[in-house]
């Protein structure tokens, strides 16, 4: 509390100096954040704001960021080493306005000694939220229908027509128990889901609360009627989602993904589609984004792609741009961020 209190003291000590000389740390913001970010960092006195915000070129890019203390991006900006050697060796943090940070070349930033700020638990509601959403969208055709509204395929009411497949009694497999994968399975609890399978290295003391079973990835594919994808993306869980992984499917299978594309293998997803081999998929997440509007994938009828909006609410999206914003001016002052990455 006494070392806070001086810590704290100190800092507004060079703040107060560096404001009277004017040497004001440079920030770059790569786009226009909500309000409650940008409010934030305009207010502060230690450092200038630059916003990139175009779709110049990246050289440009990279122009602009020379000399910057911090840099404030978002999950589809990739910061590599030439990013890192653009902006040199001033840049002290790097807050990203996510909870993922695969985008983010960590040996590079650990070896130059920048200290990294994410959003976790923030948007954790709203992803499951969507994800859960989009599990339905996709399980009860619900895009589908909406067009046959539209286009004249309603004819009249039959029994078997947009038929799709309902969460009671059925099997969920989670592959990622994480913060976001634990809200996704409470959530579908209510639905009458009777068992919850997961994977992952180790039992997952939350998933109690839903008697989630932890079981070799092969028997989550097996046995689940939904499989959902929330994990991280590492090297372990790139391309985990492949031609064996949903050969082992039911073929009444519907498969979400609201995490990262790149799990996924995509070439192989739009064969067990296409195929029959599993009934449907919905992804919040692709690769690239965005998803070319010639893609493959988008030409199949049971293939339910969003323009990744698991955060999307305008409320999440504003606490985001707080704590990224609150995070890159804790590490700019060399105080504790709100949420550091251990890197
Ligand atoms: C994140 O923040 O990493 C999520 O993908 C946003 O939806």
């Amino acid at each position: 509390m006494l070392m806070e209190g001086i810590l704290w003291r100190v800092n507004r000590a060079i703040c107060t100096l560096m404001k009277a000389v004017k040497t004001l740390m440079k920030v770059l913001v790569t786009k226009q954040l909500p309000p409650e970010g940008m409010k934030i960092l305009t207010a502060s006195e230690v450092c200038e704001v630059c916003l990139w915000d175009t779709e110049g070129p990246r050289s440009e890019f990279l122009k602009g960021l020379q000399g910057a203390h911090g840099l404030l991006c978002l999950l589809s900006e990739k910061i590599d080493a030439e990013v890192l050697d653009a902006a040199g060796p001033n840049l002290k943090v790097i807050s990203t306005f996510s909870v993922g940070y695969d985008h983010l070349a960590i040996d590079e930033i650990k070896k130059r000694g920048i200290r990294v700020g994410y959003t976790p638990d923030v948007l954790t509601d709203a992803t499951a939220e969507l994800t859960v959403a989009l599990l339905l969208a996709t399980a009860r055709r619900l895009p589908e229908a909406v067009d046959e509204v539209k286009n004249g395929g309603w004819k009249s009411w039959r029994p078997l027509w947009m038929c799709g497949y309902g969460l009671s009694g059925s099997t969920v497999g989670v592959i990622g128990l994480g913060r976001i994968g634990t809200a996704i399975a409470r959530r579908l609890m209510p639905f009458g889901v009777e068992r919850v399978l997961y994977s992952g290295r180790n039992v997952k003391a939350d998933a109690k609360e839903f008697n989630g079973e932890l079981v070799p990835l092969d028997t989550l594919a097996t046995e689940s009627d939904f499989v959902v994808v929330s994990c991280a993306l590492t090297p372990e869980t790139q391309g985990l989602c492949n031609k064996s992984f949903f050969s082992k499917m039911k073929n009444t299978a519907i498969f979400i993904n609201s995490s990262r594309g790149a799990v996924v293998n995509q070439e192989d997803l739009y064969e067990a589609l296409s195929s029959g081999q599993i009934a449907a998929a919905g992804l919040d997440v692709t690769t690239p984004e965005p998803l070319p509007t010639d893609h493959p994938l988008l030409t199949l009828k049971n293939c339910v792609v969003l323009p990744h909006l698991g955060s999307a609410t305008y409320s999440t999206r504003g606490v985001m741009a707080s704590l990224a914003a609150r995070n890159l001016l804790a590490g700019l002052e060399g105080m504790p961020m709100p949420k550091e990455l251990t890197l």
